[in-house]
């Protein structure tokens, strides 16, 4: 069987969102595999692949194919109180021992930040290129995973607003997405770790030379603007990139491996009855230089 790729919506939303099929990518991938995947992440910027029965050892080999990894260091959980290893984003409401988090347990209610429109690792100076999303268990409803098309949100901007837009610097931080949900639980270190970085507004994608907005609940500022203005303004930006015609809801199912391009996405988590057990192992590819490094 040969690996294929087609739209998961093929009707309302033609360009965005990919389901493959023909690949198992538990296993080791030729090249040709591996650019034929790369070259579905260009064309949909959401990849979906069905009944990948991943370890973290071999989740870690298939996300190697795309560039360097990301440490975990964006997670409250840190040190002792982790469950998996630092190559590995823990998205789940589980303590190290399997256990469901407490309603009111800092680290369930910090992870409450992923309910809000991001884009991974726009904290860090070197932000997320891919992120890899594998289902390990999932809850009997709920919980699925909205992703946004930044592409098609920047082309549907007017004139003056892309005018406007293409030379801003924007503050990422985490301290900013938490406080909009009245979060502040931090600790000295954390603060410090989450200390906030500079991103471009309007980011060219180094592989299809396309533009596309890189918005997140984490921009709290844009240089050089008063900071209601800012949030305003992005408020706006935000509503615009998260118009219904731009989304891709997707409802996992048990063992999906979901990948999509931070460069030209963002996405946010949907809720689920907290008594469940949602357990979703997240590894991450950088990218290769800042934002600010970029070409424009
Ligand atoms: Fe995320």
């Amino acid at each position: 069987m040969r690996i294929s790729i087609r739209p998961v919506d093929p009707v309302s939303r033609p360009f965005f969102a990919g389901e493959v099929s023909g690949i198992d990518i538990t296993l080791p991938l030729s090249a040709s595999e591996v650019a034929a995947v790369a070259a579905g992440m260009d064309e949909f910027g959401v990849l979906v692949f069905h009944d990948q029965h991943f370890t973290d050892e071999t989740q870690l080999a298939f996300s190697r194919n795309f560039g360097g990894l990301e440490q975990a260091t964006g997670d409250i959980a840190q040190g002792h109180e982790r469950r998996l290893s630092m190559d590995v984003n823990d998205i789940s409401n589980l303590d190290r021992n399997n256990r469901l988090l407490a309603r009111d347990d800092r680290r369930r209610l910090f992870g409450l930040g992923n309910r809000l429109w991001h884009s991974d690792s726009s904290f860090k100076a070197v932000p997320a290129k891919y992120s890899l999303l594998s289902a390990r268990s999932i809850p009997s409803a709920g919980g699925n995973t909205e992703f946004a098309d930044m592409r098609a949100a920047y082309d549907a901007l007017d004139d003056a607003t892309k005018a406007e837009c293409e030379h801003l610097i924007c503050e990422h931080s985490q301290l900013y997405s938490r406080a909009i949900l009245g979060f502040a639980d931090f600790t000295d270190e954390d603060r410090r770790r989450f200390a906030p970085v500079q991103q471009r507004l309007v980011r060219r994608h180094p592989s299809t030379g396309r533009k596309s907005l890189y918005l997140a609940s984490h921009a709290g500022a844009i240089l050089g603007w008063p900071v209601p203005e800012a949030r305003a303004f992005l408020r706006d930006l935000t509503e615009h990139a998260t118009q219904r015609k731009f989304v891709y809801a997707h409802v996992w199912r048990q063992w999906d491996l979901v990948v999509w391009d931070n460069r030209a996405t963002m996405h946010r988590a949907r809720p689920f009855n907290a008594s469940e057990v949602r357990d979703m192992h997240r590894t991450t590819v950088a990218c290769e230089r800042s934002t600010m490094a970029e070409a424009a």
